[in-house]
């Protein structure tokens, strides 16, 4: 009977690679979700940057934007209250301007998250089926100024 050949080195090495990378995108999620703790951030989406920011009307865009997809649930002004939820977030308060990067903005928009209170869910609806990137990028764009004067 002859020996089965001993596994080829480069596939040992390969399988050593593989479950690196895989230890460090676990380790990146749970990072994201530590810090946002429910919300879909993926590694680098704190940093990323408005690609519509210097768009001269992206503001104004993103208030016809927000007017028709958000104020049922946030209200005018972005201070929660809309009548469609009583859990939607005051976008505009002071911890979560410090928190909120536009790229956490616009994955929170982008991703949605539920929260679940005994037996009602309480939705901030995934807008990735409803808006464009670059829409939603406009409505983070609208976002930021409501929070005017305050960043
Ligand atoms: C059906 C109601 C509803 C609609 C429509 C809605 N939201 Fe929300 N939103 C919520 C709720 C509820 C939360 C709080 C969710 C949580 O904290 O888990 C929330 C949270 C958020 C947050 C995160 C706040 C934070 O600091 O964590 C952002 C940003 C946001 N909404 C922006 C928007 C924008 C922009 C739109 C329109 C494109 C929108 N939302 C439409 C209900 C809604």
């Amino acid at each position: 009977m002859t020996k089965a050949p001993a596994r080829p080195y480069s596939q040992v090495c390969c399988w050593r690679v593989a479950a690196g990378s895989l230890v460090l995108v676990v380790a990146s999620i749970c990072g994201a979700a530590a810090q946002y703790p429910g919300w879909l951030i993926p590694a680098g989406g704190k940093e990323e940057k408005s690609p519509v920011s210097s768009v001269a009307d992206a503001a104004t865009k993103g208030k016809a934007l927000f007017l028709s997809h958000c104020v049922r649930c946030h209200g005018p002004e972005g201070k929660g209250g809309g009548p469609d939820s009583e859990y939607a977030a005051d976008l505009t308060d002071d911890l979560r301007t410090e928190l909120n990067t536009e790229g956490v903005l616009f994955y929170k928009v982008w991703n949605g998250h539920s929260v679940q209170l005994r037996t009602e869910t309480f939705d901030m609806p995934a807008f990735k089926d409803k808006l464009s990137r670059d829409e939603a990028w406009t409505v983070v764009e609208y976002v930021k100024v409501l929070r005017t004067p305050r960043r």
